[in-house]
C-alpha cells in the first residue's frame, strides 16, 4: 500500500482532535478538581491561561476571576488559585516542589540553580548561601551599599546643577534605581560593581538578563512537551550569542573573583568557604556561576520595583509623600546619622515601603506548587496529588476581602495604630501579606532588600523635593504587563535640591 501523505495528516488530525475532545470532556465533567469554579474554557484546557500567560496579562486576569467566583479560582485543568491567607502556611513551608514548568533556567550550563535545582541539591545551596544573607553579613556590607546610594544622589545632584538657573531636573528614575540596585548587587555577590552609576548606563549583560519577557515566551514551551524539545533548533543564534556573552561576563567575574584572597568580604567568599570547609556542601565552579547569576537578576530588579512602586505613589500623594519627607528629615538633621539600623524604626518609611510591596509585588502572579504524592488540603480543601497551587500575590493583596481599600496607596495601614479597635484597617488580613513568602523556598534576600529599600528612600527624600513634572503623568501602575515581573515604563521625575 502507497503511504499518502494527505491521509496520514488527516487521521493525525482527527486523532487529536478525538483526544482534545475526550480531553476536554473528562476536564470538565470528570475531573477530581470539577467541582472548582472557573471560567469554561480555563477549566476545558490549558490553552487559554498559556495565552494569557504570554500576553503579560496572567496575573490580572487572574485577580479579575478572584473577584468573579471568590478566594477560589480553577485556572487550568489541573490547577487552582488561592486568595485565602490560610493557604499561605498550607502551601509554601511544606515540601511541595515547584512544577517542572516552573523549574527555569537559563541554557547553556548543566549545573543547577535555586529553582532548578532537586529538593536535596536546593538544600545544599541554601546552606552554603545562608551565613552570606544573616543579618550579621548584610550589615557588614552597609558600608559598601551606602557607598553605591550615594554615588546615586552625587549623580542626581550633578544631572540638577547642568543648568544652574532651574534647580531642578527630569529623571527617569527607573533607570537610576535600575543602576543603584545592580551595582549594588555585583558588589554583594562577586565584589565588583557593574559601574552602571560611574558610567550612567545600564551593562549589556544586565540588558539581556531583564528580558524577562522572551524568557517566559520560552517558558510557556514546557506545557507542550514535544515543541519544549524542537526549541533548541529553533531558536535564532543571534539570541544564543547574547546569552553566551553573559555566561563570558559571568566566568569572568568569577575567575577574577578567584585570583582574589583579600578583601571585603561577599557571597563568593561564603561559597569559596564552603569548599574548603566541609566536602559535604561543597560546590561546583559551575554551580558557583549559574546561581550567582540568578542571584543577580534576583536581587536587583525585585529591589527597583519596590522603589519604584513607593517613589509612584508617593508621587500621586503629595500629602503622603511630605509625612515622609518630615519624618526622615527631622529624625536626621544630618545626613550621616542615615544608617540601616536606625531607619528599621522609622514608622512610616517602613509603612511606605510594605504598602508599596502590597500595591507593587515583586512576584506578582502566583508561585505555583504542585501537591506531592497522596495529596494534601489547602485552606480546609483536601486535593489530590498533581494538583497545581499557589496564591497569586497581586489578586491577594488587591482582595477586598483581605484589605480595607485594597486598590488605595494607604501607609497608615501598617502603623501600629492599625490594630486599634476604632481603626479601619483593624480587619485588614496582615497574614494574607508574605512579599518574600515564607517556607524553604523563601526568599534569602529579604535582610539586603530592606536595608536597600530604606537606604535609597531616606537618602532621595532626604536630599531631593520630588513631584511629577508639569505637562507629564506618571505611567498607571496597575495597568503594566506582567512578564512574571512588572514590565516596568520609564517613570519621569522632576527631582530639586531639597529646600
Ligand atoms: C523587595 C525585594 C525582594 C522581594 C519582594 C523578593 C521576593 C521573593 C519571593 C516572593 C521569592 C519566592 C519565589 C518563589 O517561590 O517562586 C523570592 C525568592 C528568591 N529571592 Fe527574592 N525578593 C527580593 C529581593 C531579593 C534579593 C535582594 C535577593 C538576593 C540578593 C533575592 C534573591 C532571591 C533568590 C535567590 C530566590 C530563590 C530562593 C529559592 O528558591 O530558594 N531576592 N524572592
Amino acid at each position: 500500500m502507497l503511504f499518502n501523505p494527505t491521509s496520514a495528516l488527516a487521521l493525525l488530525l482527527s486523532s487529536v482532535l478525538f483526544y482534545t475532545v475526550v480531553r476536554v470532556i473528562y476536564n470538565i465533567v470528570l475531573h477530581p478538581l470539577a467541582k472548582y469554579d472557573g471560567p469554561l474554557s480555563w477549566r476545558a484546557l490549558r490553552f487559554p491561561f498559556v495565552k494569557t500567560m504570554v500576553s503579560g496579562d496572567l496575573p490580572h486576569r487572574i485577580k479579575r476571576l478572584h473577584e468573579q467566583y471568590g478566594p477560589i479560582v480553577r485556572v487550568a485543568p489541573d490547577e487552582l488559585s488561592f486568595t485565602d491567607p490560610a493557604a499561605w502556611r498550607d502551601i509554601y513551608p511544606q515540601n511541595f516542589l515547584r512544577p517542572r514548568e516552573y523549574k527555569d533556567k537559563p541554557p547553556g550550563k548543566a549545573a543547577e540553580n535555586l529553582i532548578s535545582a532537586s529538593e536535596p541539591d536546593h538544600g545544599r545551596f541554601r546552606k552554603i548561601l545562608a551565613p552570606a544573607f544573616s543579618e550579621k553579613s548584610v550589615y557588614e556590607q552597609e558600608a559598601m551599599t551606602k557607598g553605591h546610594i550615594d554615588l546615586l544622589i552625587r549623580k542626581l545632584h550633578q544631572t540638577i546643577d547642568t543648568d544652574p538657573s532651574k534647580n531642578a531636573a527630569v529623571v527617569d528614575v527607573l533607570q537610576w534605581f535600575n543602576y543603584a540596585t545592580f551595582d549594588v548587587i555585583g558588589d554583594f555577590i562577586w565584589g565588583s560593581s557593574f559601574k552602571c552609576l560611574d558610567q550612567v548606563q545600564s551593562h549589556p549583560w544586565i540588558q539581556i538578563i531583564a528580558q524577562f519577557k522572551v524568557a517566559l515566551i520560552v517558558g510557556a514551551f514546557k506545557f507542550y512537551p514535544p515543541l519544549d524539545a524542537i526549541l533548541t533548533f529553533i531558536t535564532p543564534k543571534s539570541a544564543m550569542a547574547d546569552l553566551w556573552m553573559i555566561w563570558k561576563t559571568t566566568e569572568d567575574k568569577i575567575s577574577e573573583r578567584l585570583t582574589r584572597s583579600k578583601g571585603r568580604k561577599d557571597v563568593m567568599s561564603y561559597m569559596i568557604a564552603a569548599n574548603k570547609a566541609s566536602s559535604e556542601y561543597y560546590i561546583s565552579r559551575d554551580e558557583m556561576e549559574i546561581n550567582s547569576m540568578l542571584l543577580v537578576a534576583a536581587g536587583s530588579e525585585s529591589v527597583t520595583t519596590a522603589l519604584l512602586g513607593a517613589t509612584h505613589y508617593l508621587l500621586r500623594e503629595p500629602a503622603k509623600l511630605q509625612i515622609l519627607v518630615r519624618e526622615v528629615r527631622t529624625t536626621y538633621p544630618e545626613e550621616d546619622d542615615i544608617t540601616g539600623v536606625s531607619l528599621n524604626s522609622l514608622p512610616y518609611l517602613n509603612a511606605v515601603l510594605q504598602e508599596a510591596l502590597r500595591l507593587c509585588p515583586t512576584i506578582p502572579d502566583g508561585m505555583r506548587r504542585e501537591i506531592p504524592k497522596g495529596g494534601a488540603a489547602v485552606a480546609g480543601h483536601f486535593l489530590p496529588e498533581g494538583t497545581v497551587v499557589s496564591i497569586p500575590q497581586w489578586a491577594t493583596y488587591q482582595s477586598p476581602s483581605n484589605y480595607y481599600k485594597p486598590a488605595f496607596f494607604i501607609p497608615e495601614r501598617w502603623l501600629v495604630e492599625a490594630s486599634d479597635a476604632s481603626s479601619l484597617y483593624r480587619n485588614d488580613r496582615k497574614d494574607a501579606f508574605n512579599p518574600f513568602s515564607i517556607g524553604p523556598h523563601n526568599c534569602p534576600g529579604r535582610t539586603l532588600a530592606y536595608l536597600e529599600m530604606r537606604l535609597i528612600l531616606a537618602k532621595m527624600v532626604w536630599h531631593f523635593d520630588m513631584e511629577i513634572p508639569k505637562g507629564m503623568d506618571l505611567p498607571r501602575w496597575e495597568q503594566q504587563e506582567i512578564f512574571w515581573f512588572w514590565d516596568k515604563e520609564p517613570t519621569k521625575v522632576k527631582i530639586s535640591n531639597a529646600r
